[in-house]
């Protein structure tokens, strides 16, 4: 088991290139299932969580190759196979993503179901009432959704206590992409991982139209051909980026970033006393990666502000253990509400044992900042807790050491290189 090792204090300054997003790679890589030929993928994380849904695919009768430009090419060989195994799923919840393709394109499917995780119950009642909308037989049985059936078009409101779902939206898309008839999907997630998957369908020979919108008309097509596709940067990561170049108080700029997608967190950062000056002012399209830069500079403390998680464009809850992080120095007291995942504070303890001073009590968190956090030795709980230790650790006075790393490298491609590159005294060490 590894350790990581944060020496704090030392200011971010320089260049760093955002990787391609975890969120958008995933269910990018399940719609392969739905292909003829071979799908070449651009702009693929090197992740564990990637590692994970590869070997899923093998299972399921799909081959996958890294080629010596990291493109990652996708060919589906034999159809046989419907069962994505429990030994696989339970390592990471999106797997539930291989259910909606499988059902589309071989009409049936056969996925563990995935278990809770430590930011809360993960429920799949509303994949699940999606794909009866569309026709599928759905059986619960020894911890496997079985789904049998012909997709069939129809009209699926996806609507849940906290919203829409991310990965709810994607299934249903990838089961209607080949149904006889259109499909409306009421209530769809927008996020920019959900248009970018909407995107890649589409080039792939999908009708799919209203895409960024709650309204999505998915028209039944035949087949899906091969094609090359580049995902769309890390929204989560370029956002982690920043603000571990605020807490810092160094100044940092973020290439290929992924601005575009983060008017929320941007918002939040500028009111925190942030500067943020995004260089090229044409938004990007999504679907389409384009490099802009986004300088991140700091030239005071940071002042406290109130952040509720929303669904997009909202404040994303994979952003609220970073503000956590940076809130914990703010010169007054901030407010946090999670409004995804009411639970999602396993962070909190951990930032307390820094010396923090949060009050947590259900979905709300009162933040009343200190003027310095102290380096300890504090465990990972999930990827985006991870990733608030390692903020909290680069600001904080002493050393911090992160015990359970392989929650980060579920999400991060290899972070503390990169923050190293950036000035950081931050390194890997055997527990
Ligand atoms: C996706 O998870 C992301 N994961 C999560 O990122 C992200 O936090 C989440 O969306 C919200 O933005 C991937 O894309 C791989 P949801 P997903 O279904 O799709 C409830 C990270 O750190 N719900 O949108 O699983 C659910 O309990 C990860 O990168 C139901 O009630 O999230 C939650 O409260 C963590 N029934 C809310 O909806 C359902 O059938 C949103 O969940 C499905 C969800």
């Amino acid at each position: 088991m590894e350790k990581m090792v944060i020496e704090g204090g030392y200011p971010l300054n320089g260049k760093v290139k955002v990787n391609g997003a975890k969120n958008a790679a995933l269910p990018i890589m399940a719609a392969c299932l739905l292909i003829n030929g071979t799908t070449k993928l651009r702009g693929i994380p090197e992740l564990t969580d990637v590692k994970t849904l590869c070997k899923i695919l093998n299972e399921l009768g799909v081959d996958t190759k890294k080629c010596e430009d990291g493109s990652l090419d996708i060919t589906v060989k034999d159809e046989r196979n419907i069962t994505a195994p429990y030994d696989l799923v339970r390592t990471m919840r999106a797997s539930i993503c291989v259910l909606g393709p499988l059902l589309g394109k071989r009409g049936m499917a056969k996925v563990s179901i995935p278990g809770g995780c430590s930011i809360g119950s993960r429920p799949i009642d509303i994949h699940i009432k999606g794909i009866e909308s569309l026709g599928a037989e759905v059986v619960m049985e020894d911890g496997y959704v079985i789904a049998t059936g012909k997709m069939k078009g129809s009209e699926i409101y996806l609507g849940g206590p906290y919203g829409s779902t991310v990965l709810g939206t994607c299934n249903i898309i990838m089961a209607a992409v080949l149904a006889e008839g259109r499909t409306i999907i009421e209530n769809a997630a927008c996020e920019p991982e959900v248009q970018d998957l909407a995107h890649f369908l589409n080039k792939a020979g999908a009708n799919i139209a209203g895409i960024g919108e709650s309204n999505l008309i998915v028209d039944g097509v035949d087949r899906l051909n091969g094609i090359e596709y580049e995902i769309i940067p890390d929204r989560i990561e370029a956002g982690t980026i920043m603000i571990a170049g605020a807490i810092t108080g160094g100044n940092i700029v973020l290439e290929n970033d992924a601005s575009c997608y983060l008017a929320s967190v941007i918002d939040k950062l500028r009111e925190a006393g942030v500067g943020i000056k995004i260089t090229d002012a044409d938004k990007n399209t999504p679907g389409h990666v384009q490099s802009s830069e986004c300088f991140v500079k700091r030239d005071g403390n940071i002042k406290p502000v109130n952040i509720t998680t929303l669904p997009y464009p909202g404040m994303p809850t994979d952003m609220q253990a970073q503000f956590s992080a940076l809130l914990s120095i703010a010169n007054g007291t901030s407010i946090i509400t999670e409004r995804v995942f009411p639970h999602r504070f396993m962070h909190v303890a951990e930032l307390n044992r820094m010396g923090a001073n949060i009050m947590n009590e259900d979905a709300i968190a009162i933040i009343k900042g200190v003027p310095k956090l102290s380096g300890t030795t504090v465990m990972a709980s999930d990827l985006r807790a991870s990733a608030s230790l390692i903020i909290a650790g680069l600001a904080a006075k002493g050393i911090t050491e992160i015990r359970r790393l392989y929650h980060i490298d579920r999400g991060y491609e290899r972070l503390e290189d990169r923050l190293k590159n950036l000035g950081a005294k931050i390194w890997r060490e055997k527990e």
